[in-house]
């Protein structure tokens, strides 16, 4: 892949990521319809034209039409939020759309670009229900226009130690909050993810995942100056691998719990499901702060690679955001009963 180099002998496989459970039912899967029948279905899913789209559009051309597309190149960067020392620079666009975790639209990092043609991003609205003074269905388009969109630069940390720096583009989920008005007894927010296996090969293939894919977070969390509703990068709307039209990033936490594509925010008065922590729970914990001093049971945590240069660097706790976020856990990463548990 153009651009992006990982060292062979410090990345991870698919197989090493993946939770065991996962790996062993797929190959079950594997076994039960062949391997053919695995690249049918993946081709049928799709489409003929989705192919010949995808052949014919590069990893840049994936920005779904908007009226709201003007609105972001003006978007003011906002300069608390900087690279910050460890890493050498913003990561280049073409980095960032062409290596992915979007499994919706397959496990291959570098390849999800390619599949996401099928994907009708644009219109788009979020449902809002549970414990708020103000439930219904937003149209994105005017909620990017109610809110005033900023640039903010932020580091991405995967769990799979690789990272990237961001020129996101959105609102504070906060804002949303506001608008909304959760109840005086709500104290989570639960994200749900698109669910539409016609448009996204990997909700119809993979059944093994329990799709949508959904997140939780604790309210104090989402009113965090640092969450983040994401509507764009780079100066445009996102690109579809990146997450189109809508997602969230918590830059501290790994990056798991940052939903993409979300369609639905729910509050609710106890912590909702988390998509890996279901998957696995003894490797994927609710809170998933970036803690270089707790391993992955497989993997250390204690240095990230940068997708692009394959420059290795420490871990910091709360991705190095922990000035803004450290009082939300008591100054403890890895709040007690989270998983993994530290050895
Ligand atoms: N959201 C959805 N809907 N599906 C996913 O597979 N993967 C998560 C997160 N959000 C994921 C998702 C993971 S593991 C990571 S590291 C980030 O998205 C990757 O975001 P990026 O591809 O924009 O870097």
């Amino acid at each position: 892949m153009a651009n992006v180099h990982i060292h062979s002998s410090w990345r991870l496989k698919d197989s090493e990521v993946t939770p065991e459970s996962v790996y062993v039912n797929r190959r079950e899967f594997v076994k039960r319809v062949g391997g053919g029948a695995i690249l049918t279905a993946a081709s049928s899913a799709c489409g003929i034209d989705g192919q010949a789209e995808a052949q014919q559009q590069g990893p840049l051309d994936n920005i779904p039409d908007t009226p709201t597309a003007n609105l972001y190149p003006e978007a003011v960067r906002d300069p608390r939020f900087t690279v910050g020392d460890r890493h050498p620079g913003i990561s280049t666009e073409e980095v960032v759309a062409t290596y992915n975790n979007f499994y919706e639209f397959g496990t291959d990092k570098g390849g999800v670009w390619r599949n996401v043609a099928p994907f009708e991003a644009r219109p788009w609205e979020i449902e809002v229900g549970g414990l708020v003074e103000n439930p219904g269905r937003y149209d994105l388009v005017e909620l990017e226009r109610a809110f005033q969109l900023e640039e903010r630069i932020y580091r991405h940390r995967c769990v799979e130690r690789w990272s990237v720096v961001v020129p996101w583009i959105g609102f504070p989920l906060a804002h949303l909050l506001n608008k909304v008005e959760p109840k005086h007894d709500a104290g989570f927010v639960n994200f749900i993810t698109f669910n539409r296996p016609d448009q996204a090969f990997g909700q119809k293939t993979q059944t093994w995942y329990r799709w949508p894919y959904y997140e939780s977070i604790r309210i104090d969390e989402a009113m965090n100056e640092l969450a983040f509703v994401v509507t764009g990068m780079y100066g445009h709307p996102l690109q579809k691998q990146n997450g189109a039209p809508v997602r969230i990033h918590l830059p501290w936490k790994y990056g798991y719990k940052s939903p993409k594509s979300i369609v639905k925010i729910e509050f609710t008065a106890t912590a909702g499901p988390t998509f890996w922590h279901d998957l696995q729970p003894a490797e994927y914990g609710y809170y998933s702060n970036v803690d270089p001093d707790v391993p992955h049971p497989r993997w250390s945590q204690a240095q990230e690679e940068i997708v692009g240069t394959g420059d290795r660097i420490p871990t910091l706790p709360f991705n190095g955001y922990g000035e803004w976020v450290g009082e939300l856990y008591g100054g403890v990463v890895t709040p007690p009963g989270d998983v993994p548990h530290a050895p």
